[in-house]
């Protein structure tokens, strides 16, 4: 492991998740560490130099547009982010009927990536969507972490992208599950 650790080279977050749940706002927020009022429908690929990330890795952070079709980045992340919105049961929905069977048609079976569960808009309700998210931590291995955030008022911001850092480089559970394999 330790070898491993010392030859990635850098780590790659992909958010994906319905429209308007706030991934693009998430990624503005992480860089200049305040809220944009306008958001471009999706960013260009960001690259976080080594030292100013906890993890002292380069961090490549792809913002993902929910219309189009699968595409490449896909495959080259090394961690996704699954965003919904917390105040939106339709977005929480789709993590389990459409993201998470997306993400594993696209990958290879052998190379399960760990995949983080992101509540954002953490500022519109005043109760955790906890309860509606433990169940589904639980029947996915794959899933590494879940956070609440908002990309409002900065809340969770930079725990989110050093979470999914850490889920690469210091994998918790297993990705590899061979009882999964048929
Ligand atoms: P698409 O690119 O269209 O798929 O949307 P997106 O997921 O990138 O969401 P986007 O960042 O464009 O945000 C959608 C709307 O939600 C915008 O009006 C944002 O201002 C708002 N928004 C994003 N994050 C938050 C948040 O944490 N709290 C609140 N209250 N609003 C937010
Ligand atoms: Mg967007």
């Amino acid at each position: 492991l330790k070898t491993l650790e010392k030859m990635r080279k850098d780590v790659r977050i992909l958010l994906v998740g319905e429209p308007k749940v706030g991934k693009t706002s998430l990624i503005m927020s992480l860089v200049s560490e305040e809220f944009p009022e306008v958001v471009p429908y999706r960013v260009e690929e960001i690259t976080i130099p080594a030292d100013v990330t906890p993890e002292r890795v380069p961090t490549h952070i792809v913002d993902y547009s929910g219309t189009k079709r699968p595409d490449l980045s896909l495959f080259s992340a090394n961690v996704i982010c699954i965003v919904y919105a917390v105040n939106n049961k339709t977005s929480i929905e789709k993590v389990t009927d459409h993201w998470i069977p997306l993400i594993t048609e696209n990958t290879d079976k052998d190379s399960r990536f760990p995949l983080i569960l992101v509540g954002n808009k953490s500022d519109l309700v005043e109760h955790s969507s906890m309860e509606t998210i433990l169940p589904i931590m639980n029947q996915y291995s794959e899933i590494e972490t879940c956070v609440e955030c908002s990309a409002k008022n900065l809340k969770n911001i930079s725990e989110l992208f050093y979470y999914a850092q850490k889920a690469v480089l210091h994998p918790t559970g297993p990705l590899y599950c061979p009882e999964k394999k048929d």
